[in-house]
């Protein structure tokens, strides 16, 4: 079976990257305020990818967890054995069960679940963390309007699948994928606040904001 390069893995996380800024605006600035966020030894990054956050988190033990096999594959490859990386639906619940981290963090995923289910989550994430624990997400959060759709980078998105499922080496990972839809629910801050301390955080905050994209930052303080 091909095995998929280094280098191919890398050029495949380097071309995500640009493909996903139309989806979240500031996404670079975004994510550097989550890395800051996740503080502690074990630190998880959830819906993760191509391994975008998990690459910046290098003060700690990261955990990846993606539901995605092509993009497992070319984090597995891309990060090296530096990250765990891990598959697990975090449509349902169980995906936690016997884990504990310091800190979880999520970029651009967690609008794929729609409120019922992300109310769910959110208390799944607080029950992961430990005491003194934080949470951070950044992703849209319009304050007023309507979210902006980010229709304009469906093309390259759309360009960056056709390359990835035609790699050789992922052919096998790309029989396994199931495309479980987004329920694109893009709540405003104030919604998140309001489901993270429902779900057993204390302290929650609007760490960062730039336009309709924010960060939100809860802790488990016991
Ligand atoms: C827009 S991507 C963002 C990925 C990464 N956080 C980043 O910013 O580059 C959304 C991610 O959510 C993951 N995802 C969607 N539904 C999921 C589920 N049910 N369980 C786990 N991951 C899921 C996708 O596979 C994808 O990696």
């Amino acid at each position: 079976m091909t095995q998929l390069s280094r280098a191919d893995a890398e050029e495949l996380r380097r071309s995500w990257d640009v493909r996903q800024e139309p989806f979240l605006p500031h996404r670079d600035e975004a994510f550097a305020v989550l890395a800051d966020a996740a503080t502690g030894r074990r630190a998880l990054d959830l819906a993760g990818g191509t391994g975008t956050i998990a690459s910046r988190l290098v003060n700690a033990e990261v955990t990846l967890l993606d539901v995605d096999p092509v993009l497992l594959a070319v984090a597995r490859v891309a990060l090296g054995d530096r990250v765990e990386v891990v598959a697990a639906d975090l449509g349902a619940p169980g995906w936690g069960v016997g884990l504990e981290f310091d800190a979880v963090v999520a970029g651009t995923a967690l609008h794929c679940f729609g409120p019922g289910r992300l109310r769910a989550l959110y208390a799944e994430i607080h029950a992961v963390l430990a005491p003194g624990g934080v949470f951070a997400n950044a992703d849209r959060m319009p304050e007023g309007g309507p979210v902006a759709s980010g229709d304009d980078g469906l093309a390259g998105w759309h360009e960056w699948w056709a390359k990835a499922l035609a790699h050789p080496a992922l052919a096998e990972a790309a029989r396994g994928r199931v495309d479980g839809g987004s329920a694109d629910f893009y709540p405003p801050a104030s919604w998140h606040l309001e489901a993270l301390r429902a779900a057993g955080f204390d302290e929650v905050e609007v760490r960062w904001r730039r336009e309709g994209t924010a960060v939100v930052v809860a802790r488990r303080t016991r």
